[in-house]
């Protein structure tokens, strides 16, 4: 059964190879996402790992001058999918038609992984790919950090796009003469399983800003319409930082740069913990308010190897929550939507991250388990985009990459694991 599921996980990053880089799924994303690719190498390179370099290295070959790996590299025009390149009017700004905003960085890590797979085979590439990473982890470091935590300017640029953690701050936009527009998402996907139209004109908003500022680093700084500090690019941008330092002084080269960045983003990481409930959650930037949301994100602490006893204790509670854990907001918040994107599923990806900073910080149990009820959520429901963190009802997108990757590089049976 499992080896059956081994073939059909490579069969869909084989079917989703747009040549050189993979989209999310057919239709619903039909161009090259960040940190889906990253994941994507992970789940190549265990049968190919010729082509799982070949992925990450397309993504960097989209890098705007200023470091910056933007979140979506249109490499193919695609009437299908909105907002396209026009809209995000920034064809100018790198070497391939993107979007202004990046993702969480998670490149370094999965390149680590890779590399360790076989480093003879993949050090003249990592040498090649070193300068490329440190650069646009500096661009974080130098534009998206408050007080050491990386800030979510768009919702998008944390990957969880409508996740309860921007409630807050998406109700302080006034979204204003955003026009008319047609969503494409909701043509592919029922509606009541992606955000809403207010979560929408409020996305397309921050869009028309970013275009009006010309995606100007300095510009976008001021007056952040939307500025939220958040655990998921502060944790994974940190776990990064620690995985490019290592392969950095593998290759003769020196760290010290880079130690400073994850020393100043420990210290970020420490203001995102809630001083009532003593859990990482995010903070609305513009309020000073944390938004008290337990949600997957929370769990990263470990990936960043940040050792915390409070969130064992919630993560106890979160595995006796739901059949399929981690859901990406607590079941018993008012907010919770089991269907709905970031509202409430269970992804996958989310699980691999928080068992692999389990396995490192020495909690195997907890790894173990986490692995054990995705490889049965995948194996019962297929390779869908997000679950019904209590059914395990398959949502959003079919045959989906990272689904399919995770599964190969760690939830399936006869992974290596994290
Ligand atoms: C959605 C997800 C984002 C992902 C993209 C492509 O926008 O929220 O995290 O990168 O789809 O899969």
């Amino acid at each position: 059964m499992s080896a059956e599921l081994d073939v059909k996980a490579q069969s869909i990053l084989r079917g989703n190879d747009r040549g050189g880089y993979t989209v999310p799924t057919a239709g619903l994303y039909p161009y090259q996402w960040n940190w889906d690719s990253a994941f994507a190498a992970w789940g190549f390179s265990t049968f190919d790992i010729d082509r799982a370099w070949e992925e990450v290295e397309t993504l960097f070959s989209g890098q705007w001058p200023n470091g910056m790996v933007p979140h979506i590299l249109f490499h193919k025009d695609d009437p299908g999918y909105f907002p396209g390149p026009n809209v995000w009017g920034a064809e100018h700004k790198g070497p391939i038609p993107s979007s202004g905003i990046s993702q969480p960085a998670v490149a370094a890590t999965m390149i680590r992984k890779i590399w360790e797979r076989d480093r003879a085979a993949g050090e003249t590439r990592l040498l090649e790919l070193l300068p490329k990473m440190k650069a646009w982890h500096k661009w974080y470091m130098d534009w998206r950090t408050v007080d050491g935590a990386v800030v979510v300017t768009h919702p998008w640029e944390a990957g969880r796009d409508n996740c309860a953690d921007w409630d807050s701050a998406m109700a302080m936009i006034d979204p204003q003469g955003v026009g008319d527009y047609t969503r494409r998402d909701t043509g592919h996907v029922d509606p009541s399983m992606r955000p809403t139209k207010a979560d929408y004109d409020r996305y397309i908003w921050l869009v028309q800003r970013g275009k009006r500022l010309d995606w100007d680093d300095a510009a976008m700084a001021e007056d952040r319409p939307f500025a939220v500090a958040d655990p998921t690019l502060t944790f994974i941008l940190l776990r990064a930082n620690r995985d490019l330092a290592h392969m950095a002084e593998a290759m003769g080269e020196d760290r010290s740069e880079i130690d400073g960045w994850s020393k100043a983003l420990e210290g970020g990481a420490e203001t995102l913990r809630n001083p009532d409930s003593g859990i990482f959650d995010a903070i609305n930037l513009r309020s000073g308010e944390h938004t008290g949301h337990v949600t997957s994100a929370s769990f990263l602490c470990w990936y960043a190897r940040l050792d915390d006893p409070r969130m064992r204790e919630e993560l106890a509670e979160s595995f006796a929550s739901c059949r399929y854990p981690i859901p990406s907001l607590e079941l018993s918040s008012p907010d919770f939507d089991g269907m709905r994107y970031w509202r409430g599923p269970t992804w996958a990806i989310m699980n691999a991250m928080i068992a692999m900073g389990l396995t490192d910080m020495g909690y195997a149990d907890e790894a173990a388990k986490l692995r054990e009820v995705t490889g049965d959520l995948i194996a019962e429901h297929g390779f869908a985009e997000y679950f019904h963190p209590d059914t395990g009802q398959p949502a959003g997108g079919g045959t989906f990459t990272w689904t399919a990757a995770v599964w190969l590089a760690w939830a399936s049976p006869n992974a290596e694991g994290a």
